[in-house]
């Protein structure tokens, strides 16, 4: 097999593309044949140690990927040489094979593309965990989506409209915006250049959005919370701009508004079986063809590097996609 390995956390420049001794799963364990893996923004921030989770080193960066089982450990009963599968396990996904645990696995519906299920667990797990479930969204209220046009945005466009709501995208161009419409978004501000608060005003008569779904924190979180609306709900997702920024709480209690956290990863470890009724609701999204993910790119895996300089300069839309072609 080979692996892109991160032996020194100081950015995806310092990975290396490696031949190793295939491994054999353990007990509990699956080998998959990686056919797509996709970067998500976490992937950045782990090979930077930047992230929350610092695996020991030396380890194999990559989140999320599809596959065929090519091999099964003791104790796996629910799986079989053969099966399509999708997984999210945190690392191991920049390689032709890994070795994961059998309950991270997800076995794909038949007609669910490799290319589209690397792309999948992971976007629309958090976006469906923070619209329906956090921010209990319902038809007809208004969502305002930051960075709308990246891996969680536009899976978050997607989900807001499968539940009725009206989409308010933002991203930071006319082309990303154009992306946005293009996938249902009933409106769009382009934040470099329009008066995010104006433009907010107009489009919902002075209300404000209902919802407000932010991985990009930075300087946008202030003026967009001073905008939402009575009994709003402020979804904190990320920090794609790289500074966390503070909230004036009087601004929470004037609005009667919400500040709520989404850790999606910590969802589904915590509560495996809400998390998986949401997955199952998902892929049947998926499967009528309500769904389904942006492929921005599809680069051979050994491209790794490439596809790290496009998402850390802000130009993906959608997911970039590697394959084991
Ligand atoms: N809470 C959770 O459970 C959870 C789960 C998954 C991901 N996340 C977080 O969600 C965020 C987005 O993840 P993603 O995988 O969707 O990433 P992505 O596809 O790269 O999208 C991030 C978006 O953020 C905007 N952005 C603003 N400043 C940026 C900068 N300096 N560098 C890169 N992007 C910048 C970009 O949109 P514009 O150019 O339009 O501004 C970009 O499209 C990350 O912070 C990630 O850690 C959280």
């Amino acid at each position: 097999m080979h692996a892109w390995i991160c032996d020194n956390p100081i950015g995806p420049e310092a990975l290396t593309w490696k031949e190793l001794p295939t491994p054999q799963p353990q007990p509990g364990e699956v080998r998959v044949a990686i056919r797509a893996a996709s970067l998500n923004f976490p992937d950045l921030l782990i090979v930077q140690n930047k992230y929350q989770m610092k695996p020991p080193l030396p380890f194999v960066p990559g989140s999320e990927y599809a596959g065929v089982v090519d091999a099964v450990g003791v104790g796996v009963t629910h799986l079989k040489p053969g099966d399509a599968v999708a997984a999210f396990a945190g690392t191991g996904g920049f390689a032709t094979h890994a070795c994961v645990n059998a309950q991270l696995v997800l076995p794909l519906p038949a007609g669910f593309a490799f290319d589209d299920a690397a792309a999948f667990i992971c976007t629309y797990g958090t976006s469906h965990h923070a619209l329906i479930d956090r921010a209990q969204l319902k038809a007809g209220e208004t969502v305002l989506v930051l960075g709308a046009a990246g891996g969680v945005g536009t899976a978050a466009i997607q989900i807001a409209k499968a539940a009725g709501a009206r989409v308010i995208a933002a991203a930071s161009s006319e082309e990303k915006c154009a992306l946005c419409r293009d996938l249902g978004a009933d409106a769009t501000i382009n934040y470099n250049t329009a008066n995010l608060r104006e433009e907010l005003k107009s489009l919902t008569g002075g209300k404000g959005p209902d919802v407000v779904y932010d991985p990009v924190g930075g300087e946008l979180a202030e003026p967009v919370f001073r905008s939402i609306a009575w009994r709003g709900r402020y979804l904190v997702i990320g920090f794609a701009q790289g500074s966390i920024p503070a909230l004036p709480l009087n601004l929470a209690l004037l609005k009667g508004a919400s500040i709520v956290g989404v850790f999606w990863g910590d969802f589904a470890r915590r509560e495996p079986q809400r998390n998986a009724q949401a997955l199952a609701e998902l892929a049947g999204w998926y499967a009528q063809g309500r769904i389904k993910p942006v492929i921005d790119q599809r680069l051979p895996m050994q491209q790794l590097h490439q596809a790290f300089v496009r998402m850390g300069s802000r130009q993906v839309r959608g997911k970039l996609v590697l394959t084991n072609d």
